[in-house]
């Protein structure tokens, strides 16, 4: 088989370049490792800013989105016992909308069998060659067959634990990786939201997030051990928790249901550099990995996509290999600033288990700053609606 971009990895970040690319009419197959119905078990976050929602715009999926997604003008911050709202409409002119990713995923898998391009599920195997030659390959196996794709360059969209990353030589490929001390244990439950708007809260037992899927179901997170287990944590002794770390009027508010899913994820900021290694690029969680305190991990995988479906694009229309040299160097420089708020948010709002009375000072005094300093609250504001591309 022959193809012009051979993708690895069926997420977001794959599908999206997929649809972009496939809408200027430049081949690619996409190859992807599990089912479709796996990918779409996949919980994540759920907040998309504006320059990733005209992306979904233009690769031609925005319109249930746009439907169903729920428009929030901030958010709120709480602490002390209070709850302090960041109007991101008012400092910064924009908003962000919240719309599950797994709902972006299944709008993205739709549009791109509605335009028949080809999706290879359950290949075993996947390996990259030649990446540094002019005629790259891709081989895998399905149903026990091995198969191999010729093509003009490889994108890298196979996440975290993907093969694309390990393609690159020690010789070239640095690393840089921050592991938090603790995790967020999450539920989904069939109940409204606790307030209109996202509640970050920093307690000293811990940060709490009540977010949301719609205006009937809620996602909401308590930090919690790492040696937690999932089946430490019945829905009872998860509310008790939730409890203790919000405010009155929220605990008032909060309508307690079983919870339909429960899982626990460690944090993580990572970055890989380069983002290109010959004709092999990666883009989304393959090369970074972002806190989930801010929401970032889908956005950046757009903005990588952006600048990548840029760079394909002006090759394959006309003729020109710049912005194919430049992209690791644009899509790095938006993922360390991504990378240096989501650090950020992490570190002023949870509970960090060896810091001493000093740093809980030094957060305290963070907190009582961003929401009495208009330019603090623009700098959180223009960085969680998006940075610009
Ligand atoms: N071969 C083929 N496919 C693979 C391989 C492999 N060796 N390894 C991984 N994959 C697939 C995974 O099964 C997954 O479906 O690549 C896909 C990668 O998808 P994601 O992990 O969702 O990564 P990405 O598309 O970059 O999405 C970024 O989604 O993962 C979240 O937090 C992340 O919000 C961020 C966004
Ligand atoms: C979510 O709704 O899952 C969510 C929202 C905001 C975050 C993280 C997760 O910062």
């Amino acid at each position: 088989m022959r193809t012009q971009v051979a993708i690895i990895g069926a997420g977001p970040a794959g599908l999206l370049l997929g649809q972009l690319l496939t809408k200027q009419g430049i081949d690619n197959v996409i190859l992807e490792r599990q089912t479709g119905e796996y990918v779409l078990g996949r919980i994540r976050a759920g907040v998309v800013e504006k320059g990733a929602a005209d992306l979904l715009d233009a690769a031609g999926v925005g319109a249930r989105m746009h439907r169903e997604g729920l428009i929030h003008d901030g958010i709120e911050v709480a602490f002390g016992g209070e709850r302090h709202r960041i109007n991101f409409r008012e400092l910064v002119g924009k908003s962000v909308i919240v719309y599950g990713q797994t709902e972006i995923t299944r709008d993205l898998m739709e549009g791109r069998a509605a335009a028949g391009a080809p999706t290879i599920y359950e290949a075993e195997d996947v390996s990259l060659h030649d990446i540094t030659g002019d005629k790259p390959r891709v081989r895998y196996k399905k149903d026990g067959a091995e198969h191999e794709i010729a093509c003009d360059y490889i994108a890298g969209c196979d996440g975290y634990h993907g093969v694309s990353r390990k393609s690159i030589p020690d010789s070239v490929l640095r690393s840089f990786e921050r592991v938090y001390p603790f995790g967020w244990l999450g539920i989904l439950v069939e109940k409204p939201p606790v307030s209109d708007e996202l509640i970050y809260a920093s307690h000293e037992r811990g940060f709490a997030l009540c977010s949301m899927r719609s205006h009937t179901r809620s996602r909401l997170y308590i930090q919690c051990s790492l040696e937690d287990r999932v089946e430490d944590w019945s829905d009872e002794r998860f509310y008790a928790e939730l409890k203790r770390r919000l405010d009155g009027d929220a605990v008032a508010r909060l309508q307690e249901g079983p919870s339909f899913e429960k899982s626990i994820a460690p944090l993580r900021s990572f970055v890989a550099e380069p983002m290109r290694h010959g004709r092999l690029f990666l883009a989304g969680d393959a090369a970074h990995i972002v806190p989930p305190t801010g929401a970032k991990g889908l956005n950046l995988a757009a903005s990588d996509v952006y600048y990548l479906w840029r760079a394909l694009s002006e090759f394959y229309k006309q003729g020109s290999k710049a912005s194919i040299d430049a992209y690791s160097a644009r899509a790095l420089a938006r993922v360390w600033k991504a990378e240096r708020f989501s650090w950020w948010m992490t570190s002023m709002l949870h509970r960090f288990p060896d810091s001493s009375g000093f740093e809980q000072k030094m957060q305290q005094a963070e907190l009582a700053y961003l929401v009495s300093s208009p330019a603090a609250m623009t700098s959180l504001a223009e960085n969680y609606v998006g940075l610009p591309y």
